[in-house]
């Protein structure tokens, strides 16, 4: 199992769901990797569960702040000499209609989901000097909208965007730009929405219209499509929305 040895990694919202799951299969395939998250103590202790033992280190920081995401990836390249792989994967919901949202609500979604993409990228694609893959999250949502969550539609459509932006951009440099858009997956995130929503989790994961295999994702089914994107077996693969969904849009 060595599909990332060599290779340095970085996964931002690493310490749950989606990203800790992608973080603990990078390191098992061989890759170094540095988990960034703004709950410093969950991503520590993704840190120490990782396999081997000191491939994974933690940084506390908030990737819509330009000073944080430079500071991530001066530790990858300061802490394990390069960096190969970007997983931008940090993000948040607000489940409200255009009616119930705040100014305020609408930019912090906006700053978190989108602008950390622009900002991790900008000091990421210097670093990747060998070239590289950067995987950014999407989502079902970003590419059909929901209802519900206006302002989570359209920051994830806009990464969805980016992502092809930034596979021309940096085609030349050798760079893979891809989205791994997931739809409902078990994580605290979705059952938090579940609870938020007031709906019991088994009935809302089984939800048939929404899910046509009768469950949500794991966050381990989800990491498995971004090793794929973020491997050199992807290295035709550049610019494409990749789906995680169960048959969810189809
Ligand atoms: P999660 O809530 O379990 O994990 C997100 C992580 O991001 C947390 O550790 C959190 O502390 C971190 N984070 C939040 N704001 C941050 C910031 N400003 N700076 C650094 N870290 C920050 O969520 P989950 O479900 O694993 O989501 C991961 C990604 O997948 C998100 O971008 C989400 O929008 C996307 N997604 C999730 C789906 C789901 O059903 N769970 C479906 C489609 C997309």
């Amino acid at each position: 199992m060595n599909t990332l040895a060599g290779k340095v990694a970085i996964v931002t919202g690493g310490a749950s769901g989606i990203g800790r799951a992608t973080a603990l299969l990078f390191a098992r395939e061989g890759a170094r990797v540095v988990v960034a998250d703004i709950d410093g103590e969950a991503a520590e202790a993704v840190a120490a569960q990782a396999v081997p033992e000191g491939s994974v280190v933690a940084v506390r920081a908030d990737v819509s702040r330009p000073e944080d995401c430079r500071r991530i990836v001066a530790t990858a390249v300061d802490t394990f000499g390069g960096l190969h792989v970007l997983f931008n994967n940090a993000g948040i919901i607000r489940r409200t209609t255009a009616l119930d949202l705040d100014v305020e609500e609408w930019d912090r979604v906006m700053a978190v989901n989108v602008r950390s993409v622009f900002l991790m990228c900008k000091y990421a694609v210097p670093a990747m000097t060998e070239g590289g893959s950067i995987v950014n999250t999407g989502s079902g949502w970003g590419l059909k909208g929901g209802g519900n969550a206006i302002s989570y539609c359209a920051s994830k459509a806009a990464v969805v965007n980016m992502t092809r932006a930034l596979a021309i951009d940096h085609a030349r440099a050798g760079i893979r730009v891809n989205s791994v858009n997931p739809g409902d997956t078990d994580t605290p995130m979705l059952r938090d929405e579940a609870r938020q929503l007031g709906e019991d989790w088994d009935a809302f994961a089984s939800d048939a219209a929404d899910r046509p295999m009768g469950r949500a994702g794991t966050p381990d089914e989800i990491a498995q499509a971004v090793l794929f994107l973020a491997s050199d077996a992807a290295s035709y693969v550049t610019g494409s929305a990749l789906v995680v969904d169960g048959g969810g849009l189809a």
